[in-house]
């Protein structure tokens, strides 16, 4: 008999590959009885902290995630084996096809870091936001071999950084990893307005307050070109690690705070939908990957749900309007 999955560290499972004794099953179907009970669930767990414990994690995010990393380094997550299959915009048959020869081989002959602004001369432009230690940035730079490409990349743990910056595979000639706290809007990046090709959300944005998520998306959308877009993988509703929360860990309405002080929020692809509308893109993908997990080994069942988009900005803006 298999049991079904409520293990103490909710980062536990969070996206490592499957072990040769976890099996995986795609695209299962809920059946009503299953989705009412895990809403259930949510609701009998929806009581939230006092308000000073709120700000509290929220004034203390960055220090957190910067304690996660100083415990755990590089060795929590693991590279991603779905990055390519999932998101071919970040392999390189795709930022070949946006350039001319002519203009990809001018790129290859400069130093992409001219200047003060790093990466200006590139002629495809990467930025991920809440790249941790770089377990999305560094199989791109690997895989990735167009002459081309420059890869930004942020976080707001200091501590994250700087373990992507002495990994022995960051090439200031074609990355630049900086501290950047995507809630705070006001704050500039290292790039103009309107010059990226692709910006990259891998398990970040359901870490922000969920208040100050619109306004991020809106800021990160004004940095894509037109016709670049926005990829987003990130937590579903009623996935595994939101039904195992404890009691007393609820922050608001589906978003939680976790024992080492770093939060999640659990999306819905409406959600998602709107918040990137919002910020003016169009939708090429928004789905919901349900998958079943059983580890044999361990006789457990984990029911995951995650949601991945793609939206794109339009390649014709509609011209602004007066006051
Ligand atoms: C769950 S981890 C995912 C890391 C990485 N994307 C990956 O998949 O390996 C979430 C990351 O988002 C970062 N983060 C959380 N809130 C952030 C914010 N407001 N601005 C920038 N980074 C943030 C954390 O420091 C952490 O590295």
């Amino acid at each position: 008999m298999f049991v079904f999955l409520f293990c103490s560290s909710p980062h536990h499972f969070f996206h490592t590959g499957p072990s040769r004794s976890v099996v995986n099953r795609d695209n299962v179907e809920w059946t009503e009885e299953q989705e009412a009970s895990a809403k259930k669930k949510v609701l009998e767990n929806s009581q939230p902290l006092p308000s000073e414990k709120q700000e509290e994690y929220d004034c203390r995010a960055n220090e957190y995630w910067n304690d996660f990393y100083t415990i755990h380094e590089n060795r929590f997550f693991k590279d991603r084996h779905w990055l390519f299959t999932e998101f071919p915009e970040l392999a390189p048959q795709c930022s070949l096809n946006h350039e001319s020869q002519e203009q990809r081989r001018e790129a290859a002959a400069v130093s992409h870091t001219d200047g003060d602004i790093p990466g200006t001369s590139a002629t495809y432009r990467i930025l991920e936001v809440g790249c941790g230690v770089g377990n999305t940035v560094f199989p791109i730079l690997k895989t990735n071999n167009d002459p081309g490409l420059f890869v930004y990349c942020c976080d707001f743990s200091s501590t994250a950084v700087e373990l992507v910056k002495s990994n022995p595979e960051y090439d200031p000639e074609r990355c630049f990893a900086f501290v950047h706290d995507l809630s705070d809007v006001e704050a500039n990046y290292p790039v103009p307005d309107g010059t990226l090709d692709v910006i990259v959300l891998i398990f970040v944005l359901s870490a922000l307050h969920p208040d100050k998520m619109q306004a991020s998306i809106s800021r990160l959308a004004r940095l894509l070109k037109p016709g670049g877009v926005m990829l987003l993988r990130d937590y579903g509703r009623y996935d595994m690690a939101q039904l195992r929360f404890k009691k007393g860990r609820c922050l608001s309405e589906n978003f939680y705070v976790r024992g080492d002080g770093t939060r999640v929020y659990f999306f819905t692809q409406d959600e998602l939908h709107e918040m990137f509308t919002e910020a003016g893109l169009e939708k090429v993908q928004n789905l919901v990957d349900r998958r079943l997990q059983v580890n044999r080994g361990k006789q457990l069942t984990m029911y995951r749900v995650w949601i991945q988009c793609k939206y794109r900005k339009a390649l014709h803006q509609p011209a602004e309007t007066q006051g």
